[in-house]
């Protein structure tokens, strides 16, 4: 190879590689956290908050950037309630089957919810409006029974409720 073809190699060696598409939206925020493997729930976050679920193409290219083994960004994907795999609806309905709400009828309220969306939980209404999850504890117990949309609370849900407060959410 003659010194001019080498310094070209050498050129191009040089040049930032160009992300694209999911590859460019992870590396923007890896870069931000220094490529540190311990900022893995953070990265994952800020992922999740932006896009409402994290999609294998981005466990995998967060795998690869932040050079942690796939398994371990699946693990933690999975086993954080913060984390969707799956596309979310545009509203999020939690509700709550803690001890307290059970006992006041939230087992009827999910059941009311899941008849008038039409979907099980953790699942998605085909028009993308919402999606439907259980939570253990929504920390208003005296409320109970208690569903969040959004993040926002109704508390002492009651069944002939449930379409009201759904309304309320296009
Ligand atoms: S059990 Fe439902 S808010 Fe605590």
């Amino acid at each position: 190879m003659s010194s001019l073809q080498l310094e070209r190699v050498k050129a191009h060696e040089r040049r930032p590689i160009r992300l694209q598409g999911v590859a460019a939206i992870v590396n923007r925020i890896v870069e931000e956290y220094g490529y540190d493997k311990s900022m893995l729930i953070q990265v994952l976050l800020r992922l999740q908050k932006s896009f409402s679920w994290l999609p294998m193409e981005m466990l995998l290219e967060v795998s690869k950037q932040l050079k942690v083994p796939l398994s371990q960004v699946y693990q933690i994907a999975t086993f954080y309630k913060a984390f969707s795999l799956t596309p979310r609806g545009r509203h999020l309905v939690r509700v709550c089957m803690g001890t307290a709400c059970k006992v006041r009828g939230a087992t009827n309220i999910l059941e009311k919810i899941q008849r008038v969306l039409k979907i099980e939980r953790d699942e998605t209404t085909p028009d993308g409006r919402f999606t439907l999850e259980t939570i253990n504890c929504a920390g208003c117990c005296a409320l109970g029974p208690v569903i969040t949309v959004d993040g926002e609370y109704h508390g002492n849900v009651k069944t002939h409720n449930v379409e009201k407060i759904l309304e309320q959410y296009r």
